[in-house]
C-alpha cells in the first residue's frame, strides 16, 4: 500500500474517503503523536485542550459519583484513566488499535485498568440510555465527515437527561493557517470554506482528513441530535503556559481563541 505523504491542502473528498481513512491515519501514528503529547496529556489526566483546561478545575461534566461515563475517540484513555483513578465508572472507545494498544500499556504503567473499547464513534457498541455522560476531547468529530452522526449516537446511548460534551478546534481558527508563528496571525481563507483539510499519498489515496464546521454547524448538529446547548467554553490562553501543540501557541493564544468546549444536554 502507498501511504506516502505527496500533498497537502484544502478540498472535498468524496463520501467517506476522510472518516475512513482516520482509523489507519491514528494506527500509523499513534506512537509518534504520543511520543509528541504524551508527556502533557498523561497518563492519566483529563486535559480538554492545548490550552492545559482540565476537567479537575474545570468541572465541565459535573459530580460524577455514581455516574456511568463514556468516552468516545479516546486515544490512549487518559482522561477514562483519570475518572477510573477517582473512582468513575468509566469506558473509553476509540476507532484505533495501536491508540488502545498504548491506554493499555498506560494501564500496565499506571496500575490503573480503564475498560476499552474498539469502536467507531459513528457506530457504538452500546444499548440505548446506557450512559449518565458521554464526552470527548479533540476526538472521533474533527475526522468525520458526518458529525451529526456522532452526536446522534452520542444521543442514542445516553439516558434522558443526560451530558454530552466535547472540545474540537475552535472553528475561528479555519480561516488561518495552522502556524504557530506571526503568520497564523492574518486569516487567509474564509471562514466560511467548508472544505476539509487533506492530506494524499503518491496514488491519490486520502491519508488523512480533517473537517471544519462553523460554530453555526456545529450547533445545528446538536439541535438536530436533540441536544440542548448549555454552555460554549472557549478557554483563554494561560500566563506562563509556553508549550506549542502544532498551530496552538503563546503568541496566537494571545489573540484568538483556539478550543471550543461544548456542554449539551438531553431533555429529561
Ligand atoms: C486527537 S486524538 C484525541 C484523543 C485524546 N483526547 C488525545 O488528546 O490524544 C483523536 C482520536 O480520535 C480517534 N478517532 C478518529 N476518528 C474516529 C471515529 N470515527 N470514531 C472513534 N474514534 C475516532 C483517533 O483514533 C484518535 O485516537
Amino acid at each position: 500500500m502507498d501511504d506516502r505523504l505527496a500533498s497537502a491542502g484544502y478540498e472535498h473528498v468524496p463520501d467517506d474517503a476522510g472518516g475512513t481513512a482516520a482509523q489507519g491515519w491514528w494506527d500509523a501514528n499513534a506512537a509518534e503523536y504520543l511520543a509528541e503529547h504524551g508527556r502533557f496529556l498523561g497518563p492519566a489526566d483529563f486535559c480538554w485542550s492545548p490550552e492545559g483546561l482540565r476537567e479537575g478545575e474545570a468541572r465541565l461534566l459535573g459530580d460524577l459519583r455514581g455516574r456511568r461515563v463514556l468516552e468516545v475517540g479516546a486515544g490512549a484513555a487518559q482522561c477514562s484513566r483519570w475518572l477510573v483513578s477517582h473512582g468513575v465508572d468509566a469506558v473509553a472507545s476509540d476507532v484505533s488499535a495501536a491508540m488502545l494498544a498504548a491506554s493499555r500499556a498506560y494501564d500496565e504503567d499506571t496500575g490503573l485498568r480503564t475498560p476499552c473499547v474498539q469502536a467507531d464513534a459513528r457506530a457504538l457498541p452500546f444499548a440505548d440510555a446506557s450512559f449518565d455522560v458521554v464526552f470527548t476531547a479533540y476526538g472521533a468529530l474533527p475526522f468525520v465527515p458526518d458529525a451529526g452522526r456522532v452526536h446522534v449516537e452520542a444521543a442514542r446511548v445516553l439516558r434522558p437527561g443526560g451530558t454530552w460534551a466535547f472540545s474540537v478546534t475552535h472553528p475561528v481558527r479555519w480561516a488561518f493557517p495552522d502556524d504557530p508563528g506571526e503568520s497564523g496571525l492574518t486569516a487567509t481563507r474564509s471562514y466560511f470554506d467548508r472544505r476539509p483539510y487533506v492530506e494524499r499519498s503518491e496514488a491519490g489515496r486520502v491519508l488523512y482528513a480533517e473537517y471544519h464546521r462553523t460554530l453555526g454547524d456545529h450547533v445545528a448538529d446538536l439541535a438536530g441530535a436533540g441536544f440542548v446547548l448549555e454552555r460554549l467554553v472557549e478557554p483563554e490562553w494561560p500566563e506562563g503556559h509556553t508549550r506549542t501543540w502544532g498551530g496552538w501557541s503563546a503568541l496566537r493564544g494571545a489573540l484568538l481563541p483556539g478550543t471550543a468546549v461544548f456542554v449539551c444536554r438531553l431533555p429529561a
